[in-house]
């Protein structure tokens, strides 16, 4: 912006030897106040209206020359002078000298003209400065108007500056409080605050003209994309975290080294299984450790050489087989970042591989064991049944296994059989095996005989006192029969036992440990005693540790004819006789329910063989409850016939039905036809009304 732009060149100059009318005319005639008096091309003064006027005042002759009334001190401007830098407070109207040379004039309004291009420039600049900020810029005058607007606000806001320009703040922004600013006149920073529903932070600042409020400034930051990576960086700490914890809890070992071999991490089962731990390992290369014998081989060594996965096997100092599979992982120009190791203890995995090896022996083992049982107990245990064989072969295991064993079973099953085969198969097959049947005990006996007595515990004890059947069986087998008839309070002792493996003799107060197996037999149902308080909850689980539920004979009828054929062979040879039974006659009995299971059909076989007249047992030597239960069982057959299947429930409904009217006609009398139905009479009329059958004699 300089002068020489802004002056204009058409030099008006007056000689100094020129009259004053002379330059009265050229003043009037150019429409000027004054100009330079030039002497051969050198400024040698300025004349101007004032000395003309001066001059006349004072009388002076038209015709004088105007070098005597002109100013010989002249200001001057140099034609590349800043237009701002010219004080136009000064003068009027500036000659611009080029050395001694005028070269041209400038006058206020030439000035003022250049200062509004510059103006205008510098608004120009200003304004593409602010377009141009990164950031929003918001700017309000000191009436909250809006003055600026550039174009990151107009983004954020979604409104262009044309539509917001000289509006009201807080009619465009509600939640902008810069016209506080001008209020308050005070700067703050770092404010949150919510735009077009993208969080900013702002800085506002009020704008001061001479030290009065004239607006207020804003300058926002759009912080969602920060707080976005924020987020994203707390999910990648949590998934760095869960892979930090995968990485522990894994129970193979991992272990990492970089492209070179060094050691990055380890976890813990690396520490587990070798020993070494980060101190041993961490930021040491692989080829350092193999050097210095820290490790024997190295898998990760061939993969940075082979550039490809590879397996091994590795065997530890403390004689560990480990499996070590290991993979490099490459960058995008094909390098290789990282091998990632994974270490599996096998030894484990042998060890399990021997034990399953063992087991599938032990298998044989007892197999062979049962069939070898089979020909032992042939004398004394018949059976053909699946069931009876697996609980045989169970036996046969448990019977090796220190374990509290549980029969259970209708009366007459075999049970006493089976315990008996447990304790002759298990270790203490030679201590002692002693039974008790808690049964046939008077309850004030039982305490004493299974815990022994101290020398006058009570009246008619020994002197010396005794031990009790724990203490004799100590170190074998104590067969507890018939247990659900324990009483309560020696369940309570019974456990302690068993559970301390010590006893209190009774009227003692010192321990006597003993060392015994408890073999517990009963017919009840324990876990229903269990349910109604008879038996104590702790007690039989104690004991409930391997139960065996020898089934009804009923339940596994096949084994009825070798039994009889068994016992038949027993007695003809006990009582020496030649006895034989028609095919008829174990058709029967294999049809029996034999609510006494073995021992009934072992006691019915006795008498046969002892009763009956002919060498034929035949049918007619069956007793009377046999034989009516198998005419009872035809005749109940036929009773009812079932012509097609429908659900039980309906079926019994109407068998019910049915029966009740075919009794009432029969008999016409409540008390007879609960007779006949063995029910009682309240029964049969309830029932009668519920399938309402008319009762007729009543109607009548
Ligand atoms: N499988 C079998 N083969 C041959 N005889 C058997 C068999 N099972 C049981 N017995 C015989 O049946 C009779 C009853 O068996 P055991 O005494 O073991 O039954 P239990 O279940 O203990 O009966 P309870 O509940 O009445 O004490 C015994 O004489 C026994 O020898
Ligand atoms: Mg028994």
């Amino acid at each position: 912006m300089k002068i020489k732009n802004f002056m204009s060149t058409e030099i008006i100059k007056l000689d100094p030897e020129l009259s004053l009318q002379q330059a009265c005319r050229i003043f009037l005639e150019k429409k000027i106040d004054g100009a330079p008096v030039v002497k051969e091309g050198k400024i040698i003064g300025l004349l101007t209206k004032t000395h003309i006027l001066r001059a006349f005042y004072n009388g002076v002759s038209p015709g004088e020359p105007v070098k005597n009334f002109m100013t010989r001190e002249v200001k001057y401007l140099h034609p590349d002078t800043d237009i701002r830098d010219v004080d136009i407070m000064y003068t009027g109207r500036y000659p611009v000298l080029e050395g001694e040379k005028l070269v041209g004039f400038i006058t206020k309004s030439d000035i003022m003209r250049g200062l509004n291009r510059l103006i205008d420039e510098m608004s120009g600049q200003l304004e593409a400065v602010i377009n141009s900020a990164y950031n929003p810029i918001i700017a309000i005058d000191r009436e909250g108007k809006i003055r600026i607007w550039n174009k990151a606000a107009e983004k954020l806001a979604d409104m262009p500056a044309e539509k917001v320009m000289g509006k009201f703040i807080n009619d465009v922004i509600p939640e902008s409080e810069l016209f506080n600013i001008v209020k308050t006149g005070k700067t703050e920073y770092g404010i949150k605050l919510k735009i077009n529903n993208i969080s900013v932070i702002t800085n506002r600042a009020p704008i001061l003209e001479n030290g009065v409020i004239t607006g207020a400034v804003a300058v926002l930051y759009d912080v969602s994309e920060i707080e976005k990576i924020s987020q994203e960086l707390e999910y990648v700490k949590s998934l760095n975290r869960e892979l930090d914890a995968i990485f522990e809890a894994s129970f193979d070992g991992l272990y990492i080294t970089d492209g070179k071999g060094k050691t990055l991490r380890i976890n813990k089962a690396i520490k587990r299984m070798t020993g070494l731990g980060e101190k041993e390992l961490l930021h040491k290369t692989m080829n350092e450790l193999v050097a210095n014998g820290t490790l024997s081989r190295s898998a990760t060594l061939i993969v940075l050489e082979k550039k490809k996965p590879i397996t091994t096997t590795l065997t530890t100092i403390t004689g560990k087989t480990l499996l070590v599979s290991a993979v490099p992982v490459f960058d995008e120009q094909g390098e290789i970042v990282r091998v990632v190791t994974n270490v599996r203890d096998i030894s484990e995995l042998n060890r399990l591989k021997q034990k399953i090896e063992q087991l599938e022996g032990l298998k044989k083992h007892y197999e062979s064991q049962v069939n070898q049982l089979k020909e032992k107990f042939s004398g004394r245990l018949v059976f053909k049944s699946k069931v009876m064989e697996d609980i045989i072969y169970q036996a046969a295991r448990i019977a090796e296994v220190d374990t509290t064993v549980l029969i259970t079973g209708e009366s007459g099953t075999g049970k006493e059989v089976i315990a008996e085969i447990i304790q002759k198969n298990s270790n203490r097959r030679d201590k002692p095996f002693i039974k008790i049947n808690c049964a046939a005990l008077p309850e004030n006996l039982i305490e004493s005989e299974l815990f022994g007595y101290e020398a006058g515990a009570f009246t008619g004890a020994k002197r010396e006192g005794k031990p009790g059947m724990f203490e004799l069986a100590d170190g074998g087998t104590l067969l507890l029969d018939e247990i659900g008839e324990l009483p309560l309070h020696l369940q309570v002792k019974l456990l302690r036992a068993l559970q301390q493996q010590e006893i209190f003799r009774v009227g003692g107060t010192k321990p006597v440990k003993v060392d015994v197996r408890i073999i517990a037999v009963t017919n009840r149902d324990l876990e229903k005693q269990v349910r109604i308080g008879e038996f104590r909850k702790d007690l039989y689980y104690r004991i409930n540790v391997v139960p065996l539920n020898i089934p009804p004979l009923r339940e596994r009828r096949e084994d009825i004819p070798i039994l009889i054929k068994h016992f038949l062979d027993m007695f003809n040879k006990r009582y020496n006789m030649n006895k034989k039974m028609s095919g008829e006659v174990v058709e029967v009995l294999t049809r029996y329910y034999w609510p006494g299971n073995i021992r009934q059909l072992e006691n019915l076989l006795e008498r046969l063989v002892i009763t009956s007249n002919t060498e034929l047992i035949s049918l007619s030597d069956l007793p009377e409850y046999i034989l009516s239960h198998e005419k009872a069982e035809n005749e109940e057959e036929e009773a009812i016939v079932v012509n097609r299947v429908l659900p039980l429930k309906q079926a019994v409904e109407i068998t019910e039905k049915k029966i009740l009217e075919k009794a009432w006609q029969l008999y016409n009398s409540c008390q007879k036809t609960a007779e006949a139905l063995e029910v009682d009479p309240a029964t049969v009329s309830r029932k009668m009304r519920k399938y309402k059958i008319a009762n007729k004699k009543n109607h009548k």
